[in-house]
């Protein structure tokens, strides 16, 4: 049985961050062709129409057809802790985070952030995501059990802490680390549409040792993502330093234990020294680039368009709860303001990208999800692009689609998101 849904139709040809604008593609009247919860077909409406004459039809009207948002980088247990005023990264993390983390000890609490998660999530358009969860194996359980019963593609992994540098309670060891990420690994991993991710948090959390076992581990699973933070504050780099005195740089002390490679997913990397761009270039490592999160956090301005344009994969993310938004749109105009502030404006194609095709390269997801193409899953979402009277006023000036879209960008929110397919299934 096929489905069609009418609507502007927005999808990518090729990669503007390095092609521009005309990487995009819009069709203004349009249509998407869904069966057995796949793409099957992307084009103008009537030709759809004539293609698909038995098919059941979906009109959204004016509506943006999209590949719902991807999100690379976020920590679905600090939802409750979003917005917590006051603080840099490490008295942040020692304030906030750790105390909001060792709740998901109980399987409880876990199940129910992950149930409030994911509704905020789909609420927003975003329909995969990269989680941290945190040390507990049930954190992990929680986040798979709740995204498996709702069809999602999402991956996540048990964040590991072996370092007195992390508090009591939220620490393991080497050994503990690496055993209970394998089984988690070895029961989640290709499971429906859901993936691992070796996760050690980032290296001021971690002795050598455990590094070293979670190296191990992802040698043992090349397949499998890698995530970690990199490079995010001033602060912690000169941490870094003082814990690791042998090292280059800070991405030395993940290179060091086996934990650089092309399936290395970086969060932050902002304050990076050239030798660790050329490593991160060289392994074909990418990053997730959290732009609310480095303005909330004070941590810096990202070098997008520099980074990507040296040929790194880059998506976007919200890190919340250290961003200040659940929402991929929220997070494309913190993108632009950050760019802005290194004196380079994203276009509205690149913004757009880099929150569905880009961060599905990121994450190695790029053959099933973020883009409308046939034979893709049919993850996508509808745009309102007047969803407030203020965006609204603005685009009956636009004179084409991109003007359009920019204000929904800069100033939308999960008000503009009138509808969510999950493997073709409405969920919004
Ligand atoms: N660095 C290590 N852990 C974290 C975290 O939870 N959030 C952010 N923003 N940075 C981190
Ligand atoms: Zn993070």
């Amino acid at each position: 049985m096929v489905e069609l849904i009418f609507g502007q139709v927005l999808w990518f040809a090729a990669d503007p961050m390095a092609e521009g604008a005309s990487a995009a593609r819009h069709e203004r009247r349009g249509a998407v062709a869904i069966e057995e919860g796949r793409i099957a077909d992307v084009g103008t409406a009537d030709d759809l129409r004539a293609r698909y004459p038995q098919a059941t039809m979906t009109d959204m009207g004016d509506k943006l057809l999209s590949a719902g948002f991807i999100d690379t980088h976020v920590h679905y247990p600090q939802t409750a802790i979003i917005a917590s005023w006051g603080k840099r990264l490490i008295d942040w993390l020692n304030t906030y985070t750790f105390p909001e983390e060792m709740r998901f000890a109980d399987p409880a609490y876990a199940a129910a952030v992950a149930s409030t998660y994911f509704d905020l999530a789909l609420a927003h358009g975003t329909t995969s995501m990269c989680s941290y969860a945190t040390i507990h194996p049930a954190s992990v359980e929680a986040f798979f059990a709740e995204a498996q019963a709702r069809g999602l593609r999402a991956l996540a992994g048990r964040t590991c802490m072996d370092r007195d540098t992390a508090p009591e309670g939220l620490r393991d060891t080497a050994q503990a680390a690496y055993d209970e990420s394998k089984a988690l690994l070895e029961h989640w991993h290709g499971r429906d549409r859901l993936s691992y991710v070796i996760t050690p948090r980032f290296s001021p959390t971690s002795t050598p040792d455990q590094l070293l076992a979670l190296g191990s581990l992802w040698a043992e699973h090349p397949d499998c993502l890698m995530q970690t933070h990199l490079s995010e504050q001033v602060d912690e780099i000169a941490w870094v330093k003082s814990l690791y005195p042998q090292a280059r740089d800070y991405l030395d002390t993940y290179e060091t234990f086996g934990l650089l490679g092309e399936n290395g997913v970086y969060g932050h990397a902002i304050h990076l020294e050239p030798r660790e761009v050329a490593r991160l270039r060289e392994v074909g490592a990418g990053l997730a680039h959290c732009p609310t999160s480095n303005t909330f956090i004070g941590s810096g301005l990202f070098d997008a368009a520099g980074l990507a344009g040296a040929g790194l994969r880059v998506g976007l993310a919200t890190d919340t709860g250290g961003g200040s938004n659940f929402s991929m749109l929220r997070t494309m105009a913190a993108a632009y303001e950050v760019a802005q502030l290194r004196g380079v404006a994203l276009h509205p194609a690149q913004l757009w990208y880099l929150a569905t095709t880009g961060a599905a390269r990121l994450l190695r997801i790029e053959e099933r999800v973020g883009n409308l193409a046939p034979g893709m899953e049919a993850d996508l979402i509808a745009l309102d692009l007047a969803s407030t009277p203020v965006i609204a006023q603005r685009v009956a000036r636009a004179e084409d689609f991109w003007e359009s879209l920019f204000p929904t960008i800069m100033m939308g929110d999960d008000r503009a998101i009138s509808a969510v397919w999950v493997a073709g299934q409405r969920q919004v």
